[in-house]
């Protein structure tokens, strides 16, 4: 990891963590099975998941996605700077690990504003080749996570935007596209768009948690249908098979020896910038 001196607004002291209040980061990484986390997200993850069991499949299937995607993006599309916003709590598989495997010059600039996310990732996303880096910025400010990523990758040449489980966190409509509309716009032609969002389409039980969740004192979290997240990626070239139910973008040939994968209230998608 680089060890930059830190940018205008960056933390500097020892992050803030709150273990009273339930956290997007650390719920996450309850239902992943990680063990970064407090009594106060254990109880908020088991009142969701008692609601809506599936929510467990929802988080593992988004991770196996990010490993197949960010395969893709660093084999056949040939990209090697990745830019990660929403890394959420390190797990197997982030990644780096993924990108440099295929790519070990890849360069990967993670984006988080939860402390506790900064705090494990200064200490846990580092690689012994290319370069990993992290920020601690907002999704709002777009202009500030371009700004340092630019300390770290050349926004010259082509970049992945890597958004998976946090475009939710942007409540307006227009705001959301905003912010892709604007990230995008300061990447070149070959970069990408990786997408991965919940989805209120299928199920009421998942819409019914997630409102519950909302009211807990968590950051909210806002479901949109598929098409909504379609739409984000207006302007890009559309990678097959387009924006479908997550755990079918792209299956490994193991995930379809039970037939093919299940459809969820959770889409993703890969697309290019002409
Ligand atoms: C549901 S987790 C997803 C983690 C990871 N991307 C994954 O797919 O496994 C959402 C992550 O987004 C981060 N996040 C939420 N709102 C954010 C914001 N406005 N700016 C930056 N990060 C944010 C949270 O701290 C958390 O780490």
């Amino acid at each position: 990891m680089t060890d930059s001196p830190p940018a205008p607004g960056q933390r500097t002291g020892p992050p803030e963590i709150d273990a009273t209040v339930p956290n997007s980061a650390r719920i996450w990484n309850y239902w992943l099975g990680g063990k970064d986390n407090y009594p106060v997200d254990r109880d908020a993850g088991d009142e969701y998941r008692s609601i809506y069991p599936e929510i467990v499949d929802v988080a593992r299937a988004s991770r196996r996605f990010l490993t197949r995607a960010v395969r893709y993006l660093a084999g056949e599309a040939n990209v090697r700077q990745f830019l990660d916003i929403g890394t959420g709590l390190p797990t197997v598989d982030n990644t780096h690990e993924v990108a440099q495997r295929v790519a070990p010059e890849a360069r990967v600039v993670y984006v988080d504003n939860d402390p506790v996310v900064l705090a494990h990732a200064r200490a846990l996303l580092t690689s012994t080749q290319g370069v990993t880096a992290f920020i601690d910025a907002d999704l709002h400010d777009p202009d500030a996570i371009l700004a340092g990523a630019a300390r770290t990758l050349d926004l010259g040449q082509p970049v992945a935007l890597m958004l998976l489980g946090i475009v939710g966190h942007i409540d307006d409509d227009d705001e959301a596209r905003s912010i892709v509309r604007r990230l995008m716009d300061a990447l070149p032609s070959g970069s990408y768009l990786t997408i991965c969002d919940g989805t209120n389409d299928l199920y009421e039980s998942g819409v019914e948690a997630q409102q519950l969740y909302n009211q807990s004192g968590a950051v909210p979290y806002r479901l949109r249908s598929a098409r909504q997240i379609a739409e984000l990626f207006e302007g890009l070239e559309l990678v097959e098979p387009g924006v479908v139910s997550c755990p079918r973008w792209r299956p490994d040939p193991a995930d379809l020896s039970d037939g093919p994968p299940p459809e969820m209230d959770q889409v993703a998608g890969v697309g290019r910038k002409p």
